[in-house]
């Protein structure tokens, strides 16, 4: 059994919104009954199932990442006039989830493009990025996803438009789990807005829960960022897993966009041989950019700032803008298939 733990404050205020909807929530819940025909952990091979690297002559090669077909979203979702709403999606922590949002937006928007960012993540990482304390704001995408607030109340207009994330956040996986509709909340919450952008990028917790469920429900694409290390790769079937199952359930259209090799250092053959099984198993799915591991990612929040705003000409800045197009030419490609 497992049990959604929750911050006192969250907690407290995931059980009042619950009393104010008339709900009875139960603070303590078993998340496989959060939904019963969307277990994330569905058809995920055991670890014991999946060979021991150290014992194949071939260790990378013997690796089990292609065990489950990549879907790429074959039409456009209809009735939806050109706005991309992307989800930046990997359960792995530290993967650079927050800085590909961050810096791609910021890139778009360099190239005249209309955008906006949703900080899903109750850690508040992207929110910060951009200057702004999670533990000191008083509305949030919490009161936007729970409470049905407009989301236009909680936009910060910063380097790019931000719809913010509180620690409040937190509670928002329970409180979700109890109302009706609750994978739909933030399709719903866009459609005021999604009309204003063109191009919606949302950060995802590093877990496949309802937020991350809420963000495939409203994306046309889903965008992978991984480290360049074997370990980083695996993830990616559990992460299909729950795409399909989204796929089937709620969300037709959605599927991955394509993998980010991420704190990539070419000096190490470790990173070259991951990057390649990332080629043999998905093809033309790897974007062709390879962000490199350099410090001034880590650098950039810190000033509240992108790595656009904070050191434009570095190689760096280069690397999130190169991205940028290929987003954009791996979009009209498909859109002309
Ligand atoms: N290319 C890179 N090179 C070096 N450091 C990086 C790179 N990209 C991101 N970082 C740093 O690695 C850390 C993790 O990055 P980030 O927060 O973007 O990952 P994440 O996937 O969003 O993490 P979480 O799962 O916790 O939300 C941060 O300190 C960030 O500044
Ligand atoms: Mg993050």
């Amino acid at each position: 059994m497992g049990f959604v733990r929750l911050l006192p404050r969250s907690a407290s205020r995931a059980r009042n919104t619950a009393v104010e909807s008339d709900l009875d929530v139960d603070l303590e819940v078993d998340v496989s009954e959060i939904e019963p025909g969307l277990d994330p952990a569905a058809e995920v091979p055991a670890l014991e199932d999946i060979p021991v690297l150290e014992d194949s002559p071939e260790p990378f090669r013997s690796a089990p990442v292609a065990s489950v077909p990549i879907v790429v979203p074959q039409a456009p979702v209809p009735g939806v006039t050109g706005t991309r709403v992307i989800a930046f999606a990997n359960q792995k922590g530290g993967v650079a989830k927050t800085t590909t949002t961050l810096n791609l937006g910021v890139a778009f928007k360099e190239m005249g493009y209309r955008v906006l960012l949703v900080d899903l993540d109750p850690q508040g990482n992207l929110t910060m990025s951009q200057g702004l304390n999670p533990d000191t704001i008083e509305i949030s995408m919490f009161d936007v996803l729970v409470r049905k607030i407009p989301i236009s109340d909680v936009i910060e207009r910063r380097e790019v438009d931000l719809a913010v994330a509180s620690i409040d956040l937190a509670g928002a996986e329970l409180a979700l789990a109890a109302l009706i509709g609750r994978e739909r909340s933030l399709e719903k919450a866009l459609v005021e807005v999604r009309d204003r952008y063109d191009f919606i990028l949302i950060d995802t917790p590093p877990s496949l829960g309802l937020l991350t469920i809420n963000a495939f429900v409203a994306a046309t694409g889903v965008i992978v960022p991984v480290q360049c290390e074997y370990l980083a790769l695996r993830g990616l079937v559990q992460l299909e897993n729950t795409l399909a199952m989204v796929r089937e359930n709620l969300n037709p259209h959605v599927g991955v966009e394509g993998i980010v090799p991420t704190m990539y250092d070419s000096r190490t053959l470790h990173a070259r041989e991951a990057v390649e099984i990332l080629e043999e198993n998905f093809g033309e799915l790897v974007f062709k950019t390879r962000i490199r591991k350099t410090v001034r990612y880590a650098e950039a929040p810190v000033k509240g700032s992108s790595v656009l705003g904070y050191d434009p000409t570095g190689t760096a800045s280069e690397a999130y803008r190169e991205l940028a197009k290929e987003v954009l030419h791996g979009t009209e490609a498909r859109e002309h298939a």
